[in-house]
């Protein structure tokens, strides 16, 4: 069978596709959030270091396996992988390049589905003449969450299947013809969503419209850079983590967009450009709406308290406090703020489709249309996990273990991969041929040395944080010989359940959270053993002669 070989339309649109996949729901909610937790002021220089000395280097990197990878027709990261490694067993490193971009779509897509039904409820006018606490119990009832384990929502279930179709849709219909023009309509309209809401934002002023604070105040908190956080790896490991899902590396989606761009054609300035963007939209823009809005209406101790803040809060607080506003302006800044979110989500889920299709397309030789018909199916799949369990924690449970911690491993490999097993002069010169803009040779030096060992420092942090974060308290009790104090939120923490004081599964006949967990981490488990396996059978079926 002969499949079409795809390719970008134009320049703007290859860029605006790269700054679709990176803008996403990270920028407007998960950005804020973590900022916040990590003391604002003290969360933004660990994180601008990590962006330049880890985010910037793995664009490059990722751009550069990918158009290599295209090159010899691999548009997914085990055959990209496999081309550059000598050892076979570089392509099962790829495997995560597959695994990451199903099961993060599979709960991105439910959490995308969500905007979609807000923008429809803040045009009926839901939330109008509704309190706080009634607004925060609509989002409940929405996932349907009734504090028994299976939560059946059928709104919920409705808006995640027509997202999960329309996603689909758009994949079958290819790059050029899907994928870039979701991204040329999508990104114009987010941004301008953003900047309306955003100049509304910064004008509150105390005393006015119900504001409490001037919207200065939610800035200066989080701008005003304290030094004193630059000691704590805690708040480095947030802000690298924050720059991983932000700039979408470490999952192998920026890999597969770079793998159809041609040969010779630039990657260091279009690299450069999408990450660029991407942090415009997240530190001006992304920084501009939920916090201050916040600030000014609940003060600085109502979003510094941990219980308040989180992804949920652009669903469970924003339209309360967009009533403040009038009846016509709440309608217009729910539509533009849950607007904006569904065009940011879905340039961001047709990112971690197109890297499943490919490899379908690339190593099955199944035709496109097919292909985006089975990642519909196996999106369905998970993704209806994350619904029916969505109380008991799998959501949260699919966005540690896939959307945080899979992206460390794999950025690490792949860092190490491009340095030193491709090797960091033909890196070089292939990251560099066709380049539109000179890249300071001091990069060189820290896509060698400096990112490997700050992706390692990463890894092993995640995996042993000691206690609340508290690494003096950890080293010091290990030297008194008192062992060392694990968090119940590092890796280890979290497969022994440390600090859970109730561990069994069923508790008066009934399943727990911490049943639901453990059964959420074996399907991931599964799913990346299954990959594995398909991708053994993929390579086995090339190495035997076709009849
Ligand atoms: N970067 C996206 C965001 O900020 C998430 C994403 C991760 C998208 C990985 C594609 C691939 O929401």
């Amino acid at each position: 069978m002969s499949l079409q070989k795809e390719g970008w339309g134009t320049r703007v649109g290859l860029v605006l596709a790269m700054a679709g996949n990176a803008v996403g729901l990270g920028n407007f909610l998960r950005f804020p959030a973590q900022a916040v937790q990590n003391g604002g002021g003290a969360f933004i220089i660990p994180y601008l270091v990590s962006f330049i000395l880890m985010g910037v280097p793995l664009l490059w990197i990722e751009w550069t396996i990918g158009r290599h990878g295209g090159r010899h027709g691999h548009h997914s990261t085990p055959g990209m992988l496999d081309v550059m490694g000598k050892s076979k067993w570089w392509k099962y490193v790829g495997v995560f390049g597959i695994f990451t971009n199903l099961t993060v779509a599979a709960y991105y897509c439910y959490t995308e589905s969500w905007t979609l039904a807000y923008v429809w409820h803040s045009v009926t006018g839901a939330f109008a003449g509704r309190s706080a606490q009634e607004v925060s119990d609509f989002f409940n009832e929405y996932v349907g969450m009734t504090g028994s384990f299976f939560n059946f929502p059928p709104l919920a279930l409705f808006f995640f299947l027509f997202t999960l179709t329309v996603n689909t849709w758009i994949l079958s219909r290819g790059l050029a013809k899907g994928i870039e023009i979701a991204s040329k309509i999508g990104m114009p309209m987010l941004i301008l969503f953003a900047i309306f809401l955003a100049i509304r934002s910064l004008t509150l002023d105390a005393g006015e419209q119900g504001a409490v604070n001037d919207a200065t105040l939610g800035l200066n908190f989080l701008w005003e850079p304290q030094f004193d956080s630059l000691s704590n790896p805690k708040v480095w490991l947030a802000a690298a983590g924050q720059i991983f899902f932000t700039l979408s590396v470490g999952m192998g989606s920026i890999h597969c967009y770079a793998a159809y761009v041609k040969e010779n054609e630039d990657i260091a300035l279009n690299a450069s450009s999408a990450g660029w963007m991407n942090e415009f939209v997240e530190v001006v823009l992304g920084g501009s709406i939920v916090v201050p809005i916040a600030a000014a209406y609940l003060g600085l101790e109502w979003i510094q308290n941990p219980g308040n803040v989180g992804l949920a809060m652009g669903f469970r607080v924003m339209p309360t406090l967009f009533q403040n506003w009038g009846p016509m302006l709440a309608a217009l800044a729910g539509i533009a703020w849950f607007g904006l979110l569904f065009f940011a989500g879905i340039t961001s889920s047709l990112a971690m489709g197109q890297p499943v299709l490919a490899f379908l397309e690339d190593e099955y030789k199944i035709a496109r249309t097919r292909a985006a018909r089975i990642w519909g199916v196996l999106i369905l799949i998970l993704g209806l996990w994350t619904v029916f369990f969505y109380g008991y924690g799998a959501h949260t449970e699919f966005d540690d273990w896939s959307g945080t911690f899979a992206l460390v491993v794999f950025a690490m490999f792949e860092a190490i991969a491009f340095a030193y097993v491709f090797g960091i002069d033909k890196g070089w010169e292939e990251l560099n041929r066709g380049a539109d803009i000179k890249i300071p040779n001091a990069f060189k030096f820290i896509i060698k040395y400096v990112t490997p060992l700050f992706l390692v420092a990463v890894f092993l942090g995640t995996l042993i944080s000691p206690l609340n974060g508290n690494w003096n308290e950890a080293f010091s009790s290990l030297f008194r010989g008192d062992g060392w104090p694990l968090d119940g939120g590092s890796i280890i923490g979290k497969i022994f359940h440390v600090g859970v004081a109730d561990t069994r599964w069923f508790v008066d006949g009934a399943p727990s959270p911490v049943f639901v967990v453990d059964m959420t981490r074996t399907l991931l488990l599964i799913t990346f053993i299954v990959i594995a396996l398909v991708i053994r059978s993929a390579w086995k079926r090339k190495e035997q002669p076709s009849a």
